[in-house]
């Protein structure tokens, strides 16, 4: 029985149980720098404990960060609304990966954050509106990196039900991704195109530069890291 408030569609038994169309993400694709790469993918399929746990922390991440924005940009009605949304999915999807970890005997342990938000964010700008365009295009490229992994994830895994999950999140990433987006582009009538070229660059710099942690947004796994997963193994 499902629970009177739950919808249908994000029932975690049901997610993780129905075979998934592949969603076409082709325009995210355009939107990034580079694609993940090879070695990022084989590192997290043989560290899904760890990644599951970063997830759960970005999810949480990604609602608190939204709540900020929410208190900050009051005076933006459009904001409110589709910042509200997405906090309500992120808390849905930080419960979701909470259950998941319990699911796989998976104790939540502290991890602290990598590079990767911060590396976007020492580049926000700090004067209004400039700072407020810039924090919500850093937000559309947090989201739409998270749905390209998902995706590539999804492909390279061998635990189906996780799959199934990974594919479940990519339409609501890839709307968050278009939310954020819109909503930096609500805010200006200049051109906001140099600004997110400039993101992009700073982007693809932190996913494709060698990295010595693992994250859901780490960059390449470096040499040492390679061999310590493969010691580990
Ligand atoms: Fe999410
Ligand atoms: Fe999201």
């Amino acid at each position: 029985m499902t629970h009177p408030n739950s919808s249908h569609d994000d029932d975690l038994a049901i997610i993780t149980t129905r075979a998934r169309a592949q969603m076409d993400i082709s325009h995210i694709y355009e939107f990034l720098g580079c694609r993940t790469s090879d070695n990022w993918l084989k590192l997290a399929k043989d560290n899904l404990p760890l990644l599951l746990q970063d997830h759960a922390n970005c999810e949480k991440k990604a609602a608190g960060t939204a709540m900020n924005l929410i208190f900050r940009y009051e005076f933006h009605r459009e904001l409110q609304e589709r910042l509200a949304q997405l906090v309500r999915e992120e808390m849905l999807h930080y419960e979701q990966v909470l259950s998941l970890m319990k699911d796989r005997g998976i104790e939540w342990h502290y991890l602290p954050a990598g590079r990767y938000a911060k590396g976007l964010l020492k580049h926000k700008r700090t004067h209004e509106p400039a700072a407020m365009v810039d924090v919500l295009i850093i937000g559309s490229f947090i989201e739409a990196r998270s749905c390209e992994r998902f995706s590539a994830l999804a492909d390279a895994i061998d635990d189906e039900k996780l799959a199934r999950y990974y594919k479940y999140l990519l339409k609501s990433e890839s709307r968050h991704y278009e939310d954020y987006l819109n909503l930096a582009r609500s805010i200006t009538d200049e051109s906001i195109d140099e600004r997110v070229a400039f993101f992009r660059d700073v982007e693809r710099e932190l996913i494709d530069s060698p990295d010595d942690q693992l994250r859901f947004h780490s960059g390449v796994p470096s040499g040492e890291l390679m061999a310590q997963s493969q010691a580990n193994a």
